[in-house]
C-alpha cells in the first residue's frame, strides 16, 4: 500500500473557509438537483465518493445477461460496503442486445439504477461512448435515468450536444457551497467527417463550464474547488502516462481524441479543479498529478469490459475545510492504491 501526500503552497484562492450565504447556495443546489431530490452535503466534516466505471451490461446471449446480472451484483457489493454520499458512473453502462431484453432499453437502464433506489444512493452518470450506440438519443436515455428517485443527471443546457453535462454543489454543513462537482457527456465518434479516434468534449460544454465556473466565484469570492467525471480521458492523460509519474495499473495507451479541444487548459485557467476522473480505459487505474490537477482513472466495475483488474469502484473522500480529497481503488474484498491531493 502506498499513500502519496502532495502539499502545494497556493495562497488562499481556494481556500473553503468563505462560502457563499447559506441561501445563495442552497437555491443553486435546489435549481440543479430538482426541488425533490436529495442535496449533496457534508456530513460530520466527511463526503464520500464512490465511482464505477465500464459497466458494460449486454443482452445479446445467455452468457451476457449473467454477466449484466454479476455486474449490478457488483454494484450492489460496492454501495453496501462504501456507502456513499454519491456514486458516479462514468459511463459505458449498455453495451448492446437491449432490444432482445424484456422492456428493452428502458429496462437495461432500470436494471443499473435500481441499487441506487433501492439503498437510497444519490447517483450521477456520465455518458460513453458505448452508451452513445443506442438507437434513443441521448436526451431520451437521460429521460430513462431521470425516473430512477434518487438521479441527479440533468443537462444543464439541453442545447450542449449529448445529455447529462451538468454540475451539482457539495454544500457545507452551515448550508454555503463548499465545493462543486463538474460532469460532462464525453461522446463517441466525431461528428466531422474524416476526424478518426474519438470525439472530444466540445466547445459549446466548455464556455458553459467557465460561465459557470465564474459565476460560482463571484459568489463565494474566491474559486470555488471542484472536481470533474466524464468517460473519455482528455489528451493530458498521455502525457502523465508516458512520463509515468502514475500511482496504480498502466496497462493501455490513453483512448483520449486524436484533437485536444481545450477542456483541460480552461480549468487550468479557471484555476477551481483539483481532479479529473474517467473511464473508458479498463486496464488502466491509476492516480497522477499533472500541472496542478490530479488525473484519474476509475477502477473498472463490469464483468463485460475487456482486462483482468478486480471488479470494483474508486472512492474519494473529501473533507470539509480543506482543498484537496484522498482516494483510493476499492473492491468488495480489499482497498488499495491509496493517493492523496491537498492544496
Ligand atoms: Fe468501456
Amino acid at each position: 500500500m502506498t499513500h502519496t501526500r502532495r502539499t502545494f503552497l497556493t495562497g488562499a484562492a481556494l481556500a473553503l473557509g468563505a462560502a457563499v450565504t447559506a441561501g445563495g447556495a442552497a437555491a443553486v443546489a435546489q435549481q440543479a438537483a430538482g426541488a425533490d431530490k436529495p442535496v449533496l452535503k457534508f456530513k460530520n466534516g466527511k463526503f464520500r465518493i464512490l465511482q464505477m466505471t465500464d459497466l458494460h451490461t449486454a443482452y445479446n446471449n445467455p452468457h451476457e445477461v449473467a454477466q449484466a446480472e454479476m455486474t449490478v451484483q457488483k454494484m450492489r457489493e460496492m454501495l453496501a460496503k462504501e456507502k456513499p454520499d454519491l456514486a458516479v458512473v462514468t459511463g459505458d453502462m449498455i453495451t448492446s442486445g437491449v432490444e432482445l431484453l424484456d422492456g428493452g432499453l428502458e429496462a437495461a437502464w432500470e436494471n443499473i439504477t435500481r441499487p441506487f433506489d433501492q439503498t437510497n444512493t444519490p447517483f450521477v452518470v456520465t455518458f460513453g461512448n458505448h452508451d452513445h450506440e443506442r438507437d434513443a438519443t441521448m436526451a431520451e436515455q437521460l429521460a430513462m435515468i431521470a425516473r430512477a428517485k434518487m438521479n441527479l443527471t440533468y443537462s444543464a443546457d439541453p442545447t450542449h450536444p449529448g445529455a447529462g453535462t451538468c454540475c451539482l454543489p457539495i454544500l457545507a454543513s452551515d448550508g454555503g457551497e463548499a465545493m462543486r462537482l463538474w460532469f460532462f457527456d464525453s461522446h463517441s465518434s466525431p461528428v466531422i467527417e474524416g476526424m478518426g479516434g474519438y470525439d472530444w468534449i466540445r466547445n459549446e460544454q466548455i464556455q458553459w463550464y467557465r460561465a459557470e465556473s465564474a459565476k460560482a466565484e463571484q459568489r463565494a469570492g474566491h474559486p470555488v474547488p471542484g472536481l470533474a467525471f466524464f468517460h473519455i480521458p482528455v489528451p493530458e492523460y498521455w502525457v502523465v502516462h508516458q512520463t509515468d509519474a502514475a500511482t496504480g495499473s498502466a496497462g493501455e495507451t490513453p483512448g483520449s481524441p486524436e484533437l485536444n479541444s481545450g477542456l483541460f487548459t480552461s480549468m487550468i485557467e479557471r484555476g477551481d479543479i483539483l481532479g479529473i476522473f474517467v473511464g473508458h480505459d479498463h486496464v488502466n487505474d491509476y492516480a497522477a498529478l499533472y500541472k496542478g490537477i490530479a488525473l484519474v482513472y476509475g477502477r473498472k466495475t463490469g464483468f463485460g469490459a475487456y482486462g483482468d483488474l478486480e471488479r470494483g469502484g474508486r472512492v474519494i473522500e473529501l473533507t470539509e475545510g480543506k482543498t484537496g480529497f484522498d482516494t483510493h481503488v476499492s473492491t468488495p474484498l480489499r482497498e488499495e492504491l491509496y493517493w492523496s491531493y491537498w492544496k
